[in-house]
């Protein structure tokens, strides 16, 4: 009960001199054949740090006039009762999530359509599920398309005051909330472990799969987002897992798990199929763990994580000059781009309820310090958290090296690359796929730690010794 009033107490002082009414709504089942045949549930996350209550069909109101806090949905019914059993009163809930006041589903529609018949101001978050679009467009008067966030730049209709506001509450972590992302990340060891030692030549991926998810149930919510398992690391989202493992590649495993109060985790592993990496995996295996290492060595108070990008980039590109893939002037190369290349993706992004935390908020509000400006370029440009680190951040560390065939012709066409790279080289590696190790790091006030009490293996001696040990 604490928990809930002292979070909204806190969004109320920063709300400063804000007047009228913030609205939440919560999610409702999701139907994927119909209405009694529903995706997997999942509350929304700003629902559930204000208000807690893991149940559909909620939405609150707080007054920023009265400072009163109303909780609104409809009690259970017989009907109800008979398919779903007993459910605790809305006030009993109400009451559970510090809320002085309930009320039905149908009175929070005509609460805010008195506010805004009062010419009251009415600040909302943008929302991710077309049930709330359609909610809230009818409640506003707009089109449901504009209360969602457009990728980087967010909802220009959203409550900016607002969104400022839950962003910088949810980026720093309290004590409670570490123990749960811990907690989280120990279920992602243990859902990795799972997949380590699942690797066998002739195995389809989809199998380990399974025994991987499998085990985020048995101890969890499930998944924080679709596994990515695949011999095809150079494809992001490569959500295919249909392949049998062959020898001689590398199998690249991005998973998370989702604890039971929906805290979330997202690591990265990539094996060498066989158990043993070629001096070709090795080499390029090492610049990213090196990247890793020292990305992470870097985080602390008062660093901007774009410079902890930078400085990875930075390495991976004298490290890859050693191997004959680019040459030039380190700083140059970095300041254009040529990083981009092999890691068009950022070093990290935050992490809570949500594995891409708050993403729903738009990420340049999320992810970038006012003044701090988004760059245009390949993988810098999708670095998701820029700023400067405080302690209770929880962000992740997930450089990676990928051979990209189309990507690779499209610079050497167009001479993107203003004569920095090998291109007689760097063909060699064309069938080599992509490498990403991903941990999820606690900025802590002395520097960092990692989440988690174990670390799965990383270095390629460790990686070789366990996929041996696994034998
Ligand atoms: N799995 C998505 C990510 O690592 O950001
Ligand atoms: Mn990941
Ligand atoms: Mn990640």
């Amino acid at each position: 009960m604490n928990r809930y009033a002292q979070r909204r107490a806190r969004l109320r002082g920063l709300l400063g001199d804000e007047k009228g009414i913030v609205i939440f709504i919560g999610n409702v089942e999701s139907a994927a054949q119909y209405a009694d045949n529903c995706y997997k549930w999942r509350q929304d996350s700003n629902w559930l740090y204000y208000w807690g209550i893991d149940e559909p069909r909620f939405a609150a109101i707080m007054d920023l006039e009265s400072g009163v806090d109303t909780v609104y949905a409809d009690d259970f019914g017989i009907d109800d009762i008979i398919w779903m059993g007993p459910m605790p009163t809305v006030a009993s809930l109400a009451q559970g999530a510090g809320a002085g006041k309930s009320g039905t589903y149908a009175g929070f529609c005509d609460a805010v359509k008195a506010a805004l018949a009062q010419g009251r101001k009415v600040h909302w978050l943008p929302v991710s599920r077309w049930y709330n679009a359609v909610m809230l467009s009818s409640l506003l008067g707009v089109a449901p398309e504009q209360v969602f966030s457009a990728g980087k730049k967010g909802c220009a209709l959203a409550s900016e005051p607002l969104v400022r506001a839950v962003v910088q509450m949810r980026l720093v972590k309290d004590d409670e909330e570490i123990a749960l992302l811990d907690s989280a990340a120990a279920l992602g060891y243990n859902m990795h472990t799972i997949g380590r030692k699942g690797i066998r030549i002739g195995r389809i991926e989809q199998e380990i799969v399974g025994d991987m998810e499998g085990s985020t149930l048995a101890g969890g919510w499930g998944v924080s987002f679709a596994t990515i398992l695949t011999q095809h690391g150079e494809i992001f989202h490569c959500h295919s897992h249909a392949n049998a493992i062959e020898p001689g590649k590398l199998l690249l495993i991005d998973a998370g798990a989702e604890s039971n109060e929906h805290y979330a985790s997202d690591h990265t592993r990539t094996y060498p199929t066989g158990g043993k990496f070629t001096p070709r995996q090795r080499d390029i295996y090492q610049i990213v763990y090196e990247c890793n290492e020292l990305a992470f060595n870097m985080t602390a108070p008062g660093v901007a994580y774009r410079d902890c990008h930078l400085a990875a980039v930075r390495h991976m590109l004298d490290r890859l000059g050693q191997l004959g893939l680019v040459n030039g002037d380190l700083d140059e190369m970095v300041s254009d781009g040529i990083g981009g290349l092999f890691m068009p993706h950022g070093l990290g992004h935050n992490m809570g309820l949500d594995v891409h935390d708050m993403e729903d908020l738009g990420e340049d509000l999320v992810g970038y310090d006012p003044g701090q400006k988004r760059s245009a370029q390949l993988g810098l440009g999708s670095l998701r958290m820029a700023r400067k680190l405080v302690p209770g951040n929880v962000i992740t560390d997930e450089p990676g090296i990928y051979f990209i065939p189309d990507l690779i012709a499209l610079w050497k066409r167009e001479g993107t690359d203003k004569g920095r790279v090998n291109y007689s080289k760097l063909e060699e590696y064309l069938e080599f796929g992509g490498i990403r190790l991903e941990d999820d790091v606690l900025v802590t006030p002395e520097g960092a730690r990692r989440l988690g009490s174990k670390r799965l293996p990383i270095s390629p001696d460790e990686v070789e010794q366990a996929m041996a040990n696994d034998r």
